[in-house]
């Protein structure tokens, strides 16, 4: 008899793709296998998210698409897990009744046992505190060179705007042994660069010594044989301290790549989300970030249209941009969240004004972007390559420390290997290279660029 199968669609962030790699892990060690497509599995998994309002919809919609496979095909189990279950299961029961099993974002290990007791009936179960790290979980990871590694769970932040510690609960931390010890494991098996996940990663170990401890964890990672990179996210402004940054310069494991989410650039609107900072100590940490790694490169996370968003308070939000020039941003119009205090917020703007105003903030950085990456053109940078390109699988792809994703030809390189590329030509969310040399032996921090004949640092 052939193996049973599972596909697993993955809504959201980088927390829930490892939630993915972890369910999947478990479903391969109880004898599944992966299926091409959800026409083809016996268990159709959606991990869902809950940070927006359109992924709530596009779940339904994808639901009712997997309901008339089902109806087809009796046997399949359709399971929902993640942050949307953890918040939404008695909805779920209500809009889709034919759903087998649900589980939120505290009892991913529940999965297996889940899906048998589904097989008498229904079988939901949403815990309040979290089990098991999912770290700590088996994994099928989607690339052989890469692991996520979660080093906290839950956030102790209250952004007026976010659900997320309505359905991920209070920060907790993972012992600092336990992560190297899994690192160790992942490097052994293959792996050259992790990312550190949690919500709020300079937090890290105040849980446990009272203290943070983010640093300290960068510099035992620093230490292990064989790891090539280490990037995280996301720290959050307030905590960011020059510890983690003097960190952040010293390691050679550490990229220089920092995603550090402003989310706004006028202070009457930073106090209105309860972002603890204001747009002038964000500025110092940028520029204490930029001095302790010159050429490091600097994304962040955007909402536009916060209720009482004045046109005066996107202004700032827009000079703020200008000032900083990020290499690239996600950008995000507001979406009022049940449980938030934001949605009971007066003053909520008309979806008109808010797309108005998204549309000037991604166009300023679509052209920074852009400048930004130009500024890269003659220079050589260190790339891990990712795989074929998905337009052209005659050329590679693969990603400088700073992050930046670069297509190159060099057909003969292997996933993981690390080379030099030489920058020809720019684009606002690509660049465009000349392999320049092969499987590059690690050669400590390095300067970057390798090598530069481009006017202009790329910083600003
Ligand atoms: N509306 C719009 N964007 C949001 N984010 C979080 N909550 C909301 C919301 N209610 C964005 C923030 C955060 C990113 C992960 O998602 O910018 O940093
Ligand atoms: Fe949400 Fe703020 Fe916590 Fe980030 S720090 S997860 S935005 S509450």
């Amino acid at each position: 008899m052939s193996a049973k199968t599972y596909f697993i669609t993955t809504y959201g962030c980088q927390m829930n793709e490892h939630d993915s790699e972890r369910m999947a892990g478990m479903l391969e060690a109880e004898g599944y296998a992966k299926a091409p497509s959800p026409d083809a599995a016996d268990v159709v998994l959606f991990n869902t998210c809950c940070i927006r309002e359109k992924a709530d919809t596009r779940l339904y919609g994808n639901l009712g698409h997997t309901k008339a496979i089902k109806d087809r095909r009796p046997d399949m189990r359709i399971v929902v897990a993640g942050c949307l279950a953890q918040k939404d299961k008695a909805t779920i029961q209500q809009r889709a009744p034919y759903v087998d099993v649900v589980l939120g974002t505290h009892n991913l290990a529940s999965l297996p046992r889940l899906l048998d007791e589904s097989l008498d009936g229904p079988a939901f179960e949403i815990l309040e505190q979290t089990e098991t790290f999912p770290s700590a979980l088996p994994a099928r990871r989607k690339s052989p060179w890469h692991a996520w590694v979660s080093i906290s769970i839950g956030c102790n932040n209250s952004c007026t705007f976010c659900i997320v510690p309505a359905v991920r609960g209070k920060e907790i931390s993972r012992r600092l042994g336990d992560i190297v010890a899994e690192v160790e494991s992942l490097v052994a098996d293959g792996v050259v660069e992790v990312t550190l996940l949690g919500q709020n990663v300079n937090s890290y170990g105040r849980d446990l010594d009272g203290t943070p401890m983010f640093s300290k964890l960068l510099r035992a990672l620093d230490r292990v044989e064989g790891l090539e990179r280490v990037r995280f996210t996301s720290p959050h402004p307030k905590d960011l301290r020059a510890d983690s940054v003097a960190a952040m310069a010293e390691c050679r494991v550490a990229c220089e790549h920092i995603h550090l989410p402003v989310q706004a650039g006028s202070d009457r609107v930073l106090k209105l989300m309860k972002r603890a900072y204001s747009r002038r100590s964000y500025m110092d940490k940028v520029h204490m970030i930029r001095s302790a790694v010159p050429n490091i490169a600097m994304t962040t996370d955007i909402i536009v249209g916060f209720p009482g968003e004045t046109e005066a308070d996107f202004a700032e939000t827009l000079s703020l941009v200008a000032e900083v020039r990020y290499d690239g941003a996600y950008t995000f119009q507001y979406s009022p969240r049940p449980m938030t205090e934001a949605a009971t917020m007066d003053g909520h703007l008309p979806k008109e004004v808010v797309q108005e105003r998204y549309e000037r903030l991604t166009a300023l950085q679509d052209a920074i972007s852009y400048e930004r990456n130009l500024a890269t053109v003659g220079s050589t940078f260190e790339v891990l390559v990712e795989g074929f390109s998905k337009k052209d699988p005659s050329r590679l792809t693969g990603r400088t420390r700073t992050n930046k994703l670069v297509h190159f030809q060099g057909a003969d390189l292997g996933e993981g290997s690390l080379c030099e590329v030489t920058i020809r030509s720019a684009h606002p969310h690509h660049l465009e290279g000349r392999l320049v040399g092969r499987d590059t032996a690690r050669r400590g921090k390095m300067s970057l660029p390798l090598a530069s004949t481009a006017s202009g640092c790329g910083s600003c």
